[in-house]
């Protein structure tokens, strides 16, 4: 009887895991002469200069406000005024002096979220200092990104929506970039959270597909395979079924192709760890923390919703993204410390912890992504170990690559996309380091840190290969809110592969 009961509430939530209402509040786009609403969102920088259309009557009690409060106009910095003339609040939200990129846009929307107001609220987009082509887009984006709630497992009422009007001359171009491409990036972002936040009693390999699957359905050109035990055994993947020894949920390889460009351009190809549970596996995990360890599929996440989001636009691209799933348990048939597994590629190597996980996933998957598909540049991300939040906080994930060069890209579109990056070494002393004495290669050595991981992934990469390995693991959750990300799971990762996917794109 118990057990029904239990079972029931699995599945119900199960469900609405599939299209959980993530965005509360309803956006649109009006011109800049539309009538405003009870409640309305200035954004003044740091001259305070205000809107040119505004009654004289309304700009002196502005103006009088805005002295007194000491406001100055930095950037996302904001103050509320209730009962000038006839609004029941205006917000003023700082820009600053510089000029606003797209991912000061991002934040500045998400500042909005804070004005009070039920029912509508104007967000007036006037006179912002940018070369951004539609900016209430990307002010929309950022509104939305930053609105993003959790409540599938919440009871009761949840709070009231209200309309959202983004004012301004960009109001067409802004609609239609929107509902073309935006919208899936923050769908998306969306899809990545709901799976990160969620419980690892609900989300296993097995519903990991079922969910991405549900999101890439009717997308053109976009392709979806899953390759079960049975199928990862006769590819030889002992190590991705290495991991998934120990549970009752079968591991899975998921993968998904969008051919957007001509079939004889090589793919770019995305690479994402997806530990649905991480308990460390016999090598056991202490029991602080270990609740966050859900969210362990970070990186197979971004790369769903990187796919999702690029077929979504159709973009003039080929992308694959590669999605190795298993829930690393303690159990009589898991792998033990000092267990030999026989990769993709034939190598072998000797798990010196099984906690130590992640990076057993990419030795079969990353070689096989490059045999398969041939890529122009292979990027795997993941939430590989702790030691890159200790390094880089979580201001930055942690990039590694054994090409400057390109480490310098990766940073220059982190910083665009709103989602750092900062490089860590790879040296030849890390691939010293793990010359086993049983097998070619153990997965651990010395104090372990993010480069041995990235190093046991290199040995698995030709030196001509182009690849960049980014450690996710400090930012893609977060234990305070930031404009554009509510406190929990970030998304982390899919605004930086957009952008990379889009640099791509345009060469
Ligand atoms: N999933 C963890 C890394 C992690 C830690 C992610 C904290 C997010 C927050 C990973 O599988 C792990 O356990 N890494 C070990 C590696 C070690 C055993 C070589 C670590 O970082 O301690
Ligand atoms: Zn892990
Ligand atoms: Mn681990």
């Amino acid at each position: 009887m118990r057990l029904s009961i239990r079972q029931t509430a699995l599945t119900s939530a199960a469900l609405s895991l599939m299209a959980a209402p993530a965005f509360a509040d309803d956006i649109s786009f009006a011109a800049a002469d539309t009538a405003l609403s009870d409640h309305v969102v200035l954004y003044l920088n740091d001259d305070l200069s205000l809107p040119a259309d505004m009654n004289d009557e309304m700009s002196d009690a502005l103006t009088r406000a805005i002295e007194g409060s000491g406001f100055k106009g930095d950037f996302g910095t904001s103050q509320h005024f209730y009962g000038l003339g006839d609004m029941k609040s205006v917000t003023v939200i700082g820009t600053g002096g510089d000029v606003l990129t797209r991912r000061n846009l991002h934040d500045l929307g998400g500042h909005a979220i804070k004005a009070p107001g039920e029912g509508a609220l104007t967000i007036v987009v006037d006179g912002l200092n940018t070369d951004v082509t539609a900016p209430s887009a990307d002010l929309a984006l950022g509104y939305r990104l930053g609105d993003y709630s959790f409540t599938t497992y919440k009871t009761g009422d949840l709070p009231e929506d209200r309309d959202v009007i983004f004012a301004g001359s960009d109001n067409r171009a802004a609609d239609a970039l929107t509902e073309t491409d935006y919208e899936g990036v923050a769908d998306a972002i969306s899809m990545v959270r709901d799976l990160g936040n969620a419980p690892g009693l609900e989300v296993y390999p097995e519903t990991f597909v079922d969910r991405v699957r549900n999101e890439s359905r009717g997308i053109a050109n976009l392709k979806i395979s899953v390759m079960g035990v049975r199928e990862m055994e006769r590819e030889g993947m002992g190590a991705i079924l290495g991991v998934g020894k120990g549970s009752v949920h079968d591991p899975r390889l998921l993968i998904l192709e969008y051919n957007g460009a001509a079939s004889s351009e090589a793919p770019l190809a995305l690479v994402g760890k997806g530990i649905t549970f991480d308990t460390g596996g016999i090598s056991l995990k202490p029991n602080s923390g270990q609740w966050l360890m859900k969210s362990d599929l970070s990186g197979a996440a971004a790369v769903a919703g990187t796919l999702i989001s690029t077929a979504k636009r159709g973009a003039d691209i080929n992308l694959v993204g590669v999605m190795p799933l298993a829930e690393n348990m303690p159990d009589g048939k898991a792998i033990r410390p000092g267990d030999v597994l026989t990769t993709y590629n034939g190598k072998t190597i000797e798990v010196m912890s099984t906690d130590a996980e992640g990076r057993l996933l990419f030795v079969d998957a990353v070689p096989y992504t490059i045999e398969k598909y041939e890529p122009e540049l292979i990027v795997n991300i993941a939430t590989l170990t702790g030691s890159v939040g200790r390094a880089l906080s979580d201001e930055y994930g942690g990039v590694i690559t054994r090409d400057f060069e390109l480490a310098q890209t990766m940073m220059d579109i982190g910083e665009r996309s709103g989602e750092d990056v900062w490089p860590l070494p790879l040296h030849p002393n890390h691939y010293k380091q793990i010359k086993s004495d049983i097998a070619d290669i153990k997965s651990t050595a010395g104090s372990p840190g993010a480069s041995i991981g990235a190093a046991v992934i290199g040995t698995f990469v030709e030196e001509d290969q182009p690849w960049v390995h980014i450690d996710m693991a400090g930012v893609d959750w977060r234990d305070s809110p930031t404009p554009t990300a509510p406190k929990g799971h970030a998304g982390w990762g899919v605004r930086f592969m957009d952008q990379l996917v889009r640099d791509y794109e345009a060469e």
